[in-house]
C-alpha cells in the first residue's frame, strides 16, 4: 500500500488559489492514501468566527469536496483533508475523507487548541471508515492536529477497528513528530501526519508551523520524516501488517479487553 502526505504552504484566506495549489499537487499520485494538511483551504489563523464564516464550506456538498471527488476518481486515490466546514451557523475544523467510490463521511475535530475555541464547535464522534480500495478493504481512523496530545483518541479509534490513522495538522508546538511512532507502536496501527509548513499573523501574533509531516508504523518506526522545509507530495510503500501479538504471551488486543473489562474498571477497591 502507497501512504502519502501532501507538505505544503496553504495561503492564508485565498481559498480558490489552494483549490488549484492542491490540484496540482495531487495531479500525478495514483494508487495511494493522501492525507492532505488540516484547514488545507483557508490556512489557520482565525481569531473571530465571522472572519472565517465566508471561507467555510458545508461538507459534503461544497466545492471542495466536489473537487477531491473527482481527483480521487480519476487518480484513483483515498484522499484525507482537512476544511474549515460550516453548518448552520456553527463552524467545525473538519476531515473530509473521499475515496474513487466517492464521499465517504467526515471527522469533526475533538481536541480544539488555542484560539480555535474561539472559532469552532466541538466535534463529539470518533469513526472508522471501512473502505474499499485496491481489491481490499481499509480501516481508516480519522483524528486532526491537537487530538494527538490526547493518547485517548487513538486508543479509541484502535477499539473502533483503525489500522491505518489519518492525521492532517498544522502543528506549532515541536511534540508532536517525536510522540507519533509511540502512538502507532501502543495501538499498533500506522500513523500518516501531515503538517503544513509556513508562517501566518494576526494583528495581535505571528505562528510558525513545523512542518516534519511522518508516517509511523506499529513497531515504532519513522516510515517517512520530513523537514520543516520539504514542500510536496512524499509517499513511501509498505505492507499494511499488523500482528497483534507483543511477545509469545502478550497479544495486544487481548491485553486492552483485559485492561478495560478486568483490572481497571471491574476491580475492587481494596
Ligand atoms: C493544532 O491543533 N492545530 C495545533
Amino acid at each position: 500500500m502507497k501512504l502519502s502526505v501532501l507538505q505544503f504552504n496553504p495561503i492564508h484566506k485565498n481559498v480558490k488559489l489552494n483549490y488549484t495549489i492542491i490540484q496540482n499537487y495531487l495531479a500525478n499520485i495514483t494508487d495511494s492514501i493522501v492525507v492532505l494538511p488540516e484547514l488545507a483551504t483557508t490556512g489557520y489563523l482565525f481569531e473571530d468566527p465571522e472572519e472565517l464564516y465566508s471561507l467555510a464550506e458545508e461538507v459534503p456538498s461544497g466545492k471542495f469536496t466536489e473537487i477531491l471527488m473527482e481527483i480521487s476518481k480519476k487518480n484513483n486515490i483515498v484522499i484525507v483533508s482537512g476544511i474549515a466546514e460550516k453548518e448552520g451557523e456553527n463552524l467545525y475544523n473538519t476531515a473530509i475523507i473521499v475515496s474513487p467510490k466517492g464521499y465517504e463521511g467526515k471527522y469533526r475535530k475533538i481536541n480544539l487548541f488555542y484560539k480555535e475555541k474561539l472559532v469552532f464547535k466541538y466535534g463529539k464522534e470518533l469513526s472508522v471508515f471501512k473502505i474499499d480500495f485496491l481489491g481490499g478493504q481499509i480501516k481508516l481512523g480519522v483524528m486532526i492536529c491537537f487530538d494527538w496530545y490526547f493518547p485517548e483518541v487513538c486508543r479509541g479509534l484502535k477499539l473502533k477497528g483503525a489500522e491505518i490513522v489519518a492525521h492532517p495538522a498544522n502543528l506549532v508546538l515541536p511534540y508532536c513528530p517525536m510522540a507519533m511512532p509511540i502512538r502507532a507502536l501502543e495501538n499498533k496501527l500506522y500513523t500518516i501526519t501531515a503538517n503544513r509548513i509556513g508562517k501566518e499573523s494576526s494583528p495581535n501574533e505571528e505562528l510558525k508551523f513545523i512542518g516534519q509531516s511522518v508516517i509511523c508504523s506499529p513497531k515504532a518506526e519513522y516510515l517517512l520524516k520530513l523537514s520543516s522545509e520539504d514542500q510536496g507530495v512524499f509517499c513511501v510503500e509498505t505492507n499494511i501488517n499488523i500482528d497483534p501479538k507483543i511477545t509469545k504471551y502478550n497479544n495486544l488486543d487481548e491485553e486492552i479487553e483485559k485492561l478495560y473489562l478486568e483490572r481497571l474498571f471491574f476491580t475492587k477497591n481494596s
